[in-house]
């Protein structure tokens, strides 16, 4: 009769066992069949009633029946902690490619640098630092820079003209202007800044790019002197000797007016696809002013003159890292950014 009722038990256990929907039912069902006052301990304390020639078999068959109920207990026990781990596993699972969150480290545009690189040194040569406006008026932009309104070089830098009769400036130049007509004589200036042109974007232009300009007006200034700074200006920024040559160049506001080229860095002057198979690298336009640009700033040309130059700061940096394309510079993207 007892085995009957132990057997039925088991059953009983294990079915219910096997449907807990989770640790919680199953918990309930150890504590009702297994625990001190569940089923199984009120079958132990019926054991005196057996007869004694049966209570050793019995007693086995009590004992076994505990001990599948517990090892099916442990199991689905098992399985829930599984299941309790993937669905953790599922809602924490971390993508390791993706990028590190909070602010990262940032760099400085390789335009930003390398002007503050020229910044340094002409401070160090004593040379002032003057910042101009992106909005300008012609008369600073082109005719105090001797570009007359009829002028064909207006047309080789058409730009974005606004309201009133302001422009976008279309190179540094007209900060030499302002230069003028504010700094005391002798000067010595730089004006590094952003340009705007009436371009077709291309792999090498853009209608937004970086100039430095420089200018430095004195007592008997010559080719010489323009020539010693932009010698020391290019081995700065190419940090190391470099061979130049002038050619003639036009430009209404210096006269004479040169193309600085500088010896080719890649092939040194036999002659490579960087420099065109020419062993030079155009590099930079210069001269000394024209007598009339400094007379319509107020500036004696019979006492004062100087010399003036045009940096192209993004070409430079295109030059420096050999970068084939104005775009990866301009286009803001982070991941070519990154790099310097
Ligand atoms: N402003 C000229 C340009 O952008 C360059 C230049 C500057 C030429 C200074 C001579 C002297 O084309």
């Amino acid at each position: 009769m007892i085995e009957g009722s132990l057997a039925e038990l088991q059953a009983n256990a294990l079915a219910r066992i096997e449907a807990a929907r989770n640790p919680e039912e199953l918990e309930a069902v150890r504590v009702e069949v297994l625990g001190r006052k569940g089923s199984l301990a009120a079958v132990s304390k019926d054991m005196g009633k057996i007869p004694a020639e049966e209570r050793a078999r019995i007693g086995k068959l009590l004992n076994s029946a505990k001990q599948t109920l517990e090892t099916a207990l442990a199991a689905r026990q098992e399985e829930f902690a599984g299941q309790a781990l993937g669905a953790r596993l599922e809602s924490e699972w971390l993508d390791l490619t993706l990028p590190a969150p909070g602010i990262r480290p940032g760099s400085l545009h390789p335009v930003t640098q390398i002007q503050e690189e020229i910044e340094d040194l002409f401070r160090s040569l004593g040379f002032t630092v003057l910042d101009g406006r992106e909005v300008e008026d012609e008369y600073h932009n082109f005719d105090a820079l001797n570009i007359p309104a009829d002028h064909p070089a207006r047309d080789m830098q058409d730009t974005f003209w606004l309201d009133g009769g302001n422009l976008l400036r279309t190179h540094t130049s007209p900060v030499q202007v302002r230069g003028m007509e504010t700094l005391p004589l002798p000067l010595r200036m730089i004006a590094p800044g952003r340009v705007f042109r009436n371009e077709s974007v291309d792999a090498s232009h853009e209608h937004t790019f970086y100039q430095l300009e420089g200018m430095m007006i004195d007592r008997d200034i010559s080719v010489a002197n323009l020539i010693y700074f932009m010698k020391t200006l290019l081995t700065a920024v190419f940090r190391r000797e470099v061979t130049v040559r002038l050619r003639p160049g036009f430009f209404p506001f210096v006269e004479p007016g040169f193309e600085l080229d500088i010896q080719c860095l890649i092939c040194g002057g036999p002659g490579c696809p960087v420099c065109k198979q020419s062993g030079w690298v155009e590099l930079l336009p210069c001269g000394l002013i024209n007598p009339r640009v400094l007379r319509m700033s107020g500036i004696d040309p019979d006492k004062w003159n100087g010399f003036a130059f045009g940096l192209g700061l993004t070409r430079l940096v295109m030059m420096r890292y050999a970068i084939d394309d104005i775009r990866h510079l301009m286009g803001g993207d982070l991941r070519f950014l990154r790099q310097f």
